[in-house]
């Protein structure tokens, strides 16, 4: 029987005694049954150099494993005790302003410090050897939020034998970077540094390669622990979690193919609606760099926040209900269960008022009665854990155009490559359509169209993969900025869009970037007859509205099917549509409003045999499905304040309630429906 995945992060290193039988006995209410320990647990598991306190942990493991709940063992290592930094500050990492960080908080390490990667080892393979055949080890979750950035000397040496093999010789660096460019050409690699403190704008192709670098030299700090605890224990899964945003910086669509399960951390950032829009925008992409992974196509949320959402000003408590459907969500797209940050909220520390499962008011609390709700009902959907859930769209964000497109001197300051990948994810998702975000454009075989939202750097190879999928019959939608620059940064010349002109049938003159109060106004072309029903209706009417971003767009093989209206662009193409061999490409030249958007986005999914999930839903209905074979489970949540019906059949396994055509949904509720072999509605492969 496949089972989900349910408990999150356990901190027994800071409770004594009675608190840790008390524990086990609320895990057990709340049927969890995988914690995660051991996170920040280095200082008690080696309080001095090469000296090991194991039996504290033993226990713990001896108690979790006795009461049938098993383990994610974490390698401690994002933040070494005090003695390691006061032993080896040259390990200690250096902003590029020059200042060496300390102790006292987390994640401060330096990357290529060869004194950290062997501590970080030697604790690691303590942990394998000693726990190896434990039974309550169930998986090794590595590290946490590989995270720390450093531009100190020992950086500044791994970082030259990184541009070595990426580049063979300085001649080929000087160009990729440019480096004529404000008397920046290098005579020799002891030259180079990381980039650091500067009077003025740094080189953007140096700052780029850096932070390729720094996510290649953390990946191997996380490989070499890896390669240790696969070798001590080859059956256990090993892992680390991800995060999405500026926090950590590395390129997962690279790090996926290292994991053996891709797990992610969300935490996200809007107590309204936005932050489920926002959680199914996660999920999709960590079933994107699931793709690449071994432990694909499954993936699993491996923390979130039980009762809180962080806002910029405060702690937002989340309404009744929310955590259980957000939960469900997770796994509607696909995650193996529900794991939280964390178990016990502490009593003290950087994060004391963080949420927990069980909070400081104790069980007796609506968290905890919530979390034991919860705990059933992941027991009643478990046979859902063995199906996958089957996108025909894919969003592409590619994290290195989203660094590039973070450096200063670009057109615009609000450039942001990852909103614009969140806004079309949020426009199919207003419309039902379930995407993949996929973070390579590799596999592109498995879908029906392709969204590039601002994909700024693009290889020739992506280029000709692009051009192919299309010409057999791919539908391709491709937003400004895409395909502007090469791997290294630099615009490709002769008219944007680059790489992809030849491919859209457009050529791109200049830019004119808008005010943040600007908007545009796009209307139907008033020549050639609409193309998309989506921007049909009277010649010359408006039909959309833009912002951010617009420029001037000349047909070279594709038609106009909205125009800008009004302005210095007044009657030129905004919307684009190329007809290629069996497929079609679109552009869209502006940042196109919500409404819009969806409206565009939806009527190419329909186009291309990638409808809605479950017909027409009102906004904030989410319809997902999971299937295995000829089995298939309908989840459906309603995060609106009303009641709605929804077409369904088979057996809510959540209720337990027969399904017969319809299902109400009431507010804020959830359903699972196990649906009836032949009742799979919406789907088309
Ligand atoms: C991250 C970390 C946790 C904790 C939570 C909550 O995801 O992994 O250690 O800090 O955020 O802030």
């Amino acid at each position: 029987m496949p089972r989900l995945l349910y408990g999150g992060d356990y901190n027994p290193e800071q409770w004594p005694e009675e608190v840790l039988a008390q524990d086990v006995e609320l895990m057990r209410r709340a049927r969890v049954n995988l914690a995660t320990v051991g996170v920040f647990a280095w200082s008690r598991l080696e309080p001095a150099p090469g000296e090991y306190e194991f039996g504290w942990l033993d226990d713990v493991l001896d108690r979790l494993a006795g009461n049938g709940i098993s383990v994610a063992l974490a390698t401690p290592t994002a933040q070494p005790p005090p003695w390691f930094g006061l032993a080896h500050p040259e390990a200690l990492p250096v902003t590029a302003e020059g200042v060496r960080l300390s102790h006292g908080s987390r994640d401060t390490y330096c990357g290529s410090a060869p004194a950290y990667r062997a501590a970080a080892l030697r604790i690691a393979t303590a942990l394998a050897g000693r726990y190896r055949g434990h039974p309550a080890l169930a998986m090794w979750h590595v590290h946490n939020e590989y995270s720390s950035t450093c531009h100190c000397d020992l950086a500044a040496e791994a970082f030259r034998g990184w541009l070595r093999a990426r580049y063979g010789g300085l001649d080929a660096l000087n160009d990729a970077w440019t480096t004529a460019f404000w008397s920046q050409g290098y005579g020799d690699w002891a030259q180079i540094q990381p980039p650091r403190a500067t009077r003025y704008l740094p080189n953007p192709a140096q700052v780029l390669d850096f932070r390729r670098f720094t996510s290649d030299e953390l990946l191997a700090a996380y490989t070499a622990q890896r390669d240790v605890l696969r070798a001590a224990t080859p059956g256990v899964p090993v892992t680390t979690n991800f995060v999405l945003g500026g926090w950590v910086p590395v390129d997962h669509a690279r790090w996926a193919r290292e994991v053996d399960l891709v797990a992610i951390d969300h935490y996200p950032g809007d107590p309204g609606a936005g932050a489920e829009q926002e959680a199914a925008f996660a999920a999709d992409l960590a079933r994107g760099w699931a793709r690449h992974s071994a432990g694909g196509p499954g993936w699993l949320l491996m923390e979130t926040a039980p009762n809180l959402i962080y806002t910029a000003d405060r702690m937002h408590t989340k309404e009744p209900g929310r955590m259980a459907r957000q939960s469900l969500a997770a796994i509607a797209r696909g995650s193996q269960g529900a794991l939280f940050f964390q178990w016990r909220a502490p009593r003290g520390g950087a994060e004391l008022f963080h949420s927990a499962l069980v909070p400081h008011a104790g069980p007796d609390s609506r968290v905890f009665r919530e979390a034991v709700a919860l705990g059933g009902q992941l027991d009643r959907i478990a046979e859902c854990a063995a199906g996958a859930v089957r996108a025909r769209v894919a969003v592409a964000y590619d994290e290195p155009s989203a660094w590039a497109l973070q450096a200063p001197g670009l057109p615009s300051s609000r450039l942001d490559h990852l909103g614009e990948a969140r806004h079309a994810h949020g426009a199919l998702w207003r419309r039902g359509v379930v995407a993949d975000v996929i973070g390579t454009l590799g596999g592109l075989d498995a879908y029906a169209m392709i969204v590039l939202p601002g994909h700024y750097l693009m290889s020739d190879d992506q280029a000709g993969a692009l051009r192919s999928w299309v010409a057999a019959g791919g539908r391709l939608v491709a937003t400004f900025l895409s395909g502007v620059a090469d791997e290294c940064g630099r615009v490709r010349t002769g008219g944007y869009p680059g790489a992809l002109r030849d491919l859209l049938g457009v050529r791109v003159e200049e830019f004119h970037p808008l005010a943040p109060d600007d908007r545009v106004a796009l209307h139907t072309d008033a020549g050639g007859g609409p193309r998309c029903p989506a921007v049909d209706g009277e010649p010359r009417r408006s039909v959309m509205g833009g912002e951010l971003w617009s420029e001037t767009v000349h047909l070279a093989g594709a038609e106009a099917v909205a125009r800008y209206a009004g302005g210095v662009l007044d009657g030129r193409p905004a919307i684009t549509r190329h007809a290629v061999g069996d497929g079609v490409a679109w552009y869209v030249s502006t940042r196109l409003d919500a409404d819009g958007y969806a409206r565009l986005l939806g009527a190419v999914a329909a186009s291309a045999g990638a409808g809605p999930e479950c017909g027409d839903l009102p906004c904030g209905v989410e319809a997902v499905r999971r299937h295995d074979g000829a089995r298939s489970w309908l989840f459906l949540l309603n995060h609106t304040g009303a009641a709605h019906d929804v077409p369904a059949a088979g057996v809510d396994l959540l209720s337990g309630a027969a399904v017969a055509g319809t299902l109400r949904l009431t507010a804020g509720g959830a359903a699972v429906v196990q649906e009836l072999p032949t009742a799979a509605p919406g789907f088309s492969r």
